[in-house]
């Protein structure tokens, strides 16, 4: 999806900096600049890093919550009894840009729901200071995970709710770009 908004963005014109953990998507276009992360903490310091110098955001990468509290730098060797593994928070980025966002940025989140959908989705919206939500719902058909198609709802700062058909990514994504474009002309 971030690589389908990057391309988008790129053909309206934008010049866009693309934060990507390793995938094996490739991009080719003279207005992106990729940068490549490979842990959720890095991808906060480079999102803090470039956000000032931007007209906005828009955060879609699946971050873990959690990460392990201790890297074994080897194999960790098989012993008798339970192994428990302990989880510290990572950092969420969209609250950080949040609380970082001067007046005329835009700053654009995603929420994956699986059930309260509009209120989660509201919820995530205000308390990471966002001006508009991208909702995909599990419960639809198409939606989510390992399809070519989505079907989103945007819920807005305005509490507006607008909801799209069942499309191919490459359409939502341009529906998406469309938003953001008209949201920073508000
Ligand atoms: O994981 P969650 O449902 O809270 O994600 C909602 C939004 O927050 C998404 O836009 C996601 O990219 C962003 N997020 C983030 N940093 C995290 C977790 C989520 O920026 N550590």
């Amino acid at each position: 999806m971030g690589f389908a908004l990057a391309q988008e963005l790129a053909n309206k014109g934008a010049r866009v900096i693309l934060l990507t953990g390793p995938v094996s998507i490739q991009v080719n276009h003279p207005l992106i600049e990729k940068v490549d992360v490979v842990s959720g903490e890095e991808m906060y310091q480079k999102a803090v890093e470039f956000f000032p110098q931007t007209h906005g955001a828009i955060m879609c990468a699946a971050v873990a919550d959690y990460r392990a509290a201790e890297q074994n730098p080897h194999k960790i060797k098989r012993k008798t009894g339970k192994l428990t593994l302990e989880l510290i928070p990572n950092p969420d980025i969209a609250a950080r840009l949040g609380e970082m966002k001067k007046d005329k940025q835009v700053l654009a989140g995603f929420a994956l729901e699986t059930h309260n959908e509009l209120d989660n989705a509201q919820n995530k919206l205000q308390k990471k200071n966002l001006d508009f939500i991208v909702l995909n719902s599990l419960n639809d058909v198409g939606a989510g995970f390992q399809t070519d198609t989505n079907k989103i709802t945007i819920l807005d700062k305005y509490n507006k709710i607008i909801n799209f058909e069942l499309k191919h990514k490459n359409s939502v994504a341009s529906d998406i770009v469309n938003y953001l474009m008209k949201f920073m002309q508000v």
